[in-house]
């Protein structure tokens, strides 16, 4: 399977479930498959809707952008308004849930909402969430439901709210504004695309589908697009206006057939790698599965808000958050400022400090802001003077350093690997590669490649999103992260099975838990692209709730190229892939096939029975598989076809 457009194909829930059963007798009341795979060719279905929009739903900033299909170009952005008359083209990914847990405000309202309760002092049982973006990065394994974000008071609040709040939000902003406009558009005529980090595991961004799903947005309405594809996409479609020479210049070699580049999408929570060549025909291939960490532009906040805390006490900043929220947001987007006009010739970086703030200090502390920072061996480096906190340039870069370390390495690790070396681009998008000392940290690293900077680097993702959803083919190979397969089982045979993998059902011996390999780790695979597994099963004397219910394969992924069995180490339960009985009710001999078509979006399943050629649909479900106790070893997959 690839890594990429999978629709999370694999959601991973359970880590590895053992079904050598040993010699177990059991009656027989599973279901006979069998197969055989194939490669076919195929051509991709994805009808053109009038009007794109995407989600770019940000650890830091999110926001929305679209544009009608006669010019997919023209792309508009939805701007928010934050202080005054200020307006910025992604609002802070916050959100307020009122004490029922229910969605109340997004973005500077929530955040202006929340300054208003704390000055009543009455937030104490509302719930204001921020980055809450990163609970899914990193998350392999996890059941969507029960996921839990910690809010700012340190209250749990269940993670599909906020990020189902969210969506719902801005679809509902999306039809008002296009209403305002004119526009009378039902949203069936609008393809919603949602974008995540290319790294993400499968589990993390089903969820995402999920949740835009559990929102409000149809299924068929939906797509996930990752965030460094469709960021390449969008600087090569970049308006000459819009670019200087030079960049234009750059991304046209850089698109040149036979090229290869590599795209850093540095975001808040993330830093995302992917490697691409472009085709012949201008299309994109994936030349290495997606790599990166939690390195984005929020570790220089942490670190900032680290130190602060550090200096200060614990207690102080704590209170200082609970307590006088309105300020903690100013102190929060002065940084934000400092930090995207600090450059590498500046001497000294300066915040204000809220009045609250020097009083909690004086209050826990028992002494003046300024005598604190004063008794610090730091004190040549930061000082206070005149209401403002005083960073010279050397101590404020240090916040900067690790995360671009990080980086640099990262780079370096993906460069070293094989089809890798080939790269002569390294394009550099999201927010945080707007950063002079970023940018520098990378050209210094890598003086041998070309750095491209484009403008609009951190609205690349949200616009290039847009483009992708006009024409979601640019993006033709990817690479398979992981080996995936079907849990399979067949006729045991002495010569060539282990008597410990298998188990008796009825009269007859199964070799059981075979991984039957779908797509081979690190296989290039091309949208379009067919794999078809053929199964028989015989369904006479079944009872007749087995004969018309769907069928439930386990679904496995692997870090080995070749996995021999569902126990093997590292195979890694991941989801059920669902077959429904074609015309409702399965034949006594069933033979049939199902096919898994690689999509722009994701993975299509479906069924064909071969006997009379219907055929009925499948999915494949990442939702905590539950095994029933005692259940039937064979009900989970299908049995090997010897013919
Ligand atoms: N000019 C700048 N200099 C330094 N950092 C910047 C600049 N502009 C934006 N950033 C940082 O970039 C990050 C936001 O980038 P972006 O909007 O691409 O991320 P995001 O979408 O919120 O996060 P992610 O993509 O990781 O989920 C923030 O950490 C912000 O401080
Ligand atoms: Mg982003």
């Amino acid at each position: 399977m690839p890594e990429q457009n999978t629709k999370g194909l694999l959601k991973a829930i359970h880590s590895t479930r053992k079904e050598s059963c040993g010699h177990e007798e059991k009656e027989d009341d599973s279901s006979t498959f069998m197969r055989e795979s194939r490669v076919e060719e195929a051509g991709d279905s994805v009808s053109r809707k009038p009007l794109v929009v995407c989600l770019d739903i940000g650890t830091t900033y999110t926001g929305y952008a679209y544009s009608f299909i006669k010019k997919p170009d023209e792309i508009t952005v939805r701007k928010w308004a934050s202080e005054g008359t200020m307006l910025s083209p992604k609002a802070p990914s916050s959100v307020l849930l009122t004490p029922e847990l229910s969605f109340h405000s997004f973005g500077y309202d929530a955040e202006r909402k929340f300054s208003d309760l704390h000055a009543k002092n009455d937030h104490k049982s509302w719930n204001f969430v921020n980055g809450f973006k990163m609970v899914l990065n990193d998350k392999k394994k996890f059941d969507a439901n029960v996921l839990n974000v910690l809010d700012i008071q340190n209250h749990y609040v269940p993670a599909s709210a906020v990020f189902t709040g969210v969506i719902r939000y801005l679809k509902n902003d999306l039809m008002e504004q296009l209403t305002r406009r004119g526009y009378h558009l039902d949203e069936s005529n609008i393809q919603f695309v949602v974008t995540v980090p290319a790294i993400w595991s499968e589990a993390a961004k089903q969820a995402m589908t999920d949740f835009s799903v559990m929102a409000g947005i149809q299924k068929e309405n939906l797509m996930i697009a990752y965030e460094p594809e469709v960021a390449a996409l969008h600087c090569v479609s970049m308006p000459a206006s819009q670019v200087t020479v030079r960049t234009r210049d750059n991304i046209a070699l850089m698109f040149k057939p036979g090229c290869s580049f590599l795209v850093l999408d540095l975001g808040g929570g993330t830093t995302d790698i992917t490697v691409q060549k472009v085709e012949k025909d201008g299309k994109l291939s994936q030349l290495r599965k997606a790599s990166g960490g939690n390195w984005g532009g929020n570790c220089v906040n942490n670190l900032f808000f680290q130190d602060l805390t550090k200096s200060l006490g614990q207690k102080v900043f704590q209170k200082f958050i609970t307590t006088n929220a309105g300020d903690y947001f100013y102190l929060k987007n002065q940084f934000e400022v400092a930090k995207r006009n600090f450059r590498n010739d500046q001497e000294i970086v300066y915040l204000h400090i809220p009045s609250s703030l020097k009083k909690i200090t004086k209050e826990v502390n028992g002494k003046k802001i300024g005598d604190i920072f004063n008794e610090l061996e730091t004190r040549e480096k930061v000082y206070y003077s005149d209401g403002k906190l005083n960073y010279a340039s050397e101590y404020f870069r240090k916040f900067f350093s690790s995360s671009v370390q990080s980086i640099v390495d990262e780079v370096k690790r993906v460069l070293k690997s094989k089809r890798c070396s080939e790269v002569e681009y390294i394009l550099m998008v999201g927010g945080f590669s707007e950063s002079e000392i970023v940018r520098d940290g990378i050209k210094m690293a890598f003086p041998e490649i070309r750095v491209i900077n484009p403008e609009d680097a951190s609205l690349s993702v949200l616009k290039g999103g847009v483009l992708f959803g006009h024409d979601p083919d640019t993006v033709r190979f990817r690479v398979c992260p992981q080996s995936y397969g079907m849990a399979m089982h067949e006729y045991f045979n002495p010569k060539k099975h282990d008597l410990s993998k298998s188990c008796k059902v009825g009269n007859t011996q199964f070799a059981v838990g075979c991984f039957e390999k779908i797509f081979e780790k690190d296989e290039i695979v091309e949208v379009g692209q067919q794999k078809i597994v053929r199964v028989a099963e015989d369904f006479t004397g079944q009872p007749e709730k087995m004969r018309t219910q769907n069928k439930e394969i386990e679904m496995y992924a692997s870090a080995a190229k070749d996995p021999k069995f569902i126990s093997d180490p590292g195979c890694t339960l991941q989801g059920i892939i669902v077959v429904s009985p074609p015309g409702g009710r399965w034949p006594d001999k069933m033979k049939g096939k199902i096919t898994f078509e690689v999509t722009v979006t994701g993975i299509n399943v479906s069924f064909m029975d071969r006997n009379t050629q219907s055929t009925s649909g499948g999915e494949i479900k990442f939702s905590e598989p539950k095994p029933q106790a005692g259940e039937n070893p064979l009900n989970r997959s299908f049995r090997k076809d010897d013919l």
